[in-house]
Parts: structure tokens; sequence; C-alpha cells
């Protein structure tokens, strides 16, 4: 079906009470392991990709005509979205301009009024191409390309400010960090995320840093409106393992194993199996 833009499938899983994964990719082989495994779960996917992610596979334009040909050279059939994640205000309009489907602008290192501004015109840009928009408010601790958030608490009353300017979903900070979780985390603010809920009503909220969160913790999130969870370092601590592990068996030194395709075969069945276990745990196996 081609590259879509990610409103319907999040206003569905609301509605379904399940989430959608956003899996951010890296390059070729990252993304083939999420879209394959997508396809086999009859799930629908968001590929999420950073402005540094998208500046290391050399352009958003390498990034979307990759995306684009390999979900028709693979056949995949499932509803794919192709997403900015935390874009600048330039990145939005480039990424918009390149065939990205749907566009995360992060505004919340902005005051209030600037956010608003600023995320008003980019959604507007936005819907006139048919890309879905995710907007933020209250920044989300950790970090993400060099970019350090402190991470705090949303006030409901922006989200609904927000909210009103017509953005398809919202990620809302509650307590969530990019990254692993420290050892005294406090755990997610769910009574902050019931506040959100409250304000922005049938709004489909975002829930960051998905890696490390407990699955209790997943479940409850998705029962007070989070319909789509974003997983980055989690993918990544899977390739970095299963890669590991073949070289420290000394299999890149027997036979062909230095050949980039064997090298690289492990790491890329270890993000298979872990956005199984997501798709899993979010409720969106079979809902494509
Ligand atoms: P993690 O790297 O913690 O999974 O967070 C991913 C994310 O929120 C991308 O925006």
């Amino acid at each position: 079906m081609g590259l879509v833009s990610a409103k319907e499938m999040l206003v569905k899983a609301k509605e379904g009470h399940y989430a959608v994964g956003q899996f951010n990719i890296n390059n070729l082989e990252w993304t083939k392991a999420i879209l394959t495994t997508a396809q086999e779960n009859n799930s629908p996917v968001i590929l999420g990709v950073s402005e540094g992610a998208a500046k290391y596979m050399t352009g958003f334009k390498t990034v979307s005509a990759m995306v684009a040909a390999m979900v028709e050279e693979l056949n995949i059939t499932v509803p794919v979205a192709l997403h900015l994640d935390h874009g600048s205000y330039e990145g939005a309009k480039a990424a918009a301009a390149a065939g990205f489907t749907s566009i995360m602008f992060d505004g919340s290192h902005y005051g209030i009024e600037e956010n608003i501004e600023k995320t008003k015109e980019i959604t507007e840009f936005c819907h006139s191409l048919n890309i879905s928009v995710e907007a933020e408010v209250g920044s989300i601790g950790g970090e993400e390309d060099g970019v350090v958030g402190k991470g705090e608490v949303a006030d409901p009353k922006e989200c609904k400010m927000i909210a009103d300017l017509g953005v398809d979903f919202l990620a809302a900070g509650i307590g969530n960090i990019h990254g692993q979780y420290p050892e005294n985390w406090e755990g997610l603010d769910f009574e902050a995320l019931a506040a959100i809920q409250q304000e922005t009503g049938a709004l489909p909220l975002v829930l960051h840093g998905g890696t490390g969160i407990p699955d209790e913790m997943i479940a409850k999130s998705i029962t007070l409106g989070v319909s789509k969870i974003n997983v980055n370092t989690e993918c990544q601590l899977y390739f970095q393992a299963a890669t590991r592990k073949y070289i420290e068996e000394g299999k890149d030194l027997k036979g062909k194993g230095f050949d980039p395709r064997k090298l690289l075969g492990p790491g890329y069945e270890a993000i298979k199996e872990i956005v199984k276990i997501k798709m899993e745990l979010f409720g969106s196996v079979n809902k494509a």
C-alpha cells in the first residue's frame, strides 16, 4: 500500500486500546528487520528517524527512497509510516519535502507561546501534504543524538493548548526518559497522564523512552490513552549483544564469517526478536 500517514493507525489504536510501536531505524538491516517483522505479525508500524540518524544515512531523501522501495520490493502490505523523530523546525520541513509521511515537531525546548506558534505553522504545512503531526509538551529526559533533556512532567493545560492546534498525536513528558532508566527512577507519573488525557480527550498520546519501562507500566499507560510507543535503545542493545556474541564465539574468523551479510545476520535476527516482543506487548499484532 506504500507509505501512509500515521493518523489513521493511531486513531484506530486509541479506539481499540492498543498501541503502535515506533521503532527507530539506522540502516538497511534495521529497516528490513522491522518491516518484515511487522508484516509477519500483521501489525501496523512506524519507522522513526531522528535527524542524526537521517544524517548518518546521508539525508532525508536517501531514507525516504530506501524505505519506499523496500516496502514495495518486500511486498509489505501492513500500514507503514515513515516518521521524523524529534524534528527541528527546519528538519520538519525538509523531511516533509523529502517524502516522510509523518513528522514530529519537537518545540518542547521553546517557551509555550513559541512552541504553539511553530507547531501551528508546521501542522498547517504538513496537513496540506497529508502528513501526520506529533507535537511535544514537557521535555523527555535523557540523551538522544547529543540533545540532553532534563525530563519534566507536562502541564495538562499546555497539552490542551497544543492539542487544540489540530495536531494528530501528542507526546507529553510523564517522567519518561530516553535510553536506559537509572536504578532510582520513580516510574511513570500516571496521575499526570490521566490529567493529560482528561484535557486532550480522543487525541492519541505518545510515550517516548519505551526502552526499559516495565510491562505493567506499558499496559497501564495504554489504558490511559497512550497509542504510540517509541523504542530505540532496546533494538540497539539487542543488536549489540548478538553481534558481540558472534564475534566472541570467533564466528567471524571461520569460513566466510567476515562477510557483512553474515556478520550482521545475528544482529538482524535479534532486532526482529525484540520488535516482535514489543508488538505483542503493545497489542498491535493482527491490527493491520
Ligand atoms: P528509547 O531509546 O529509550 O527506547 O526511546 C526512544 C524514543 O523515545 C525515540 O523518540
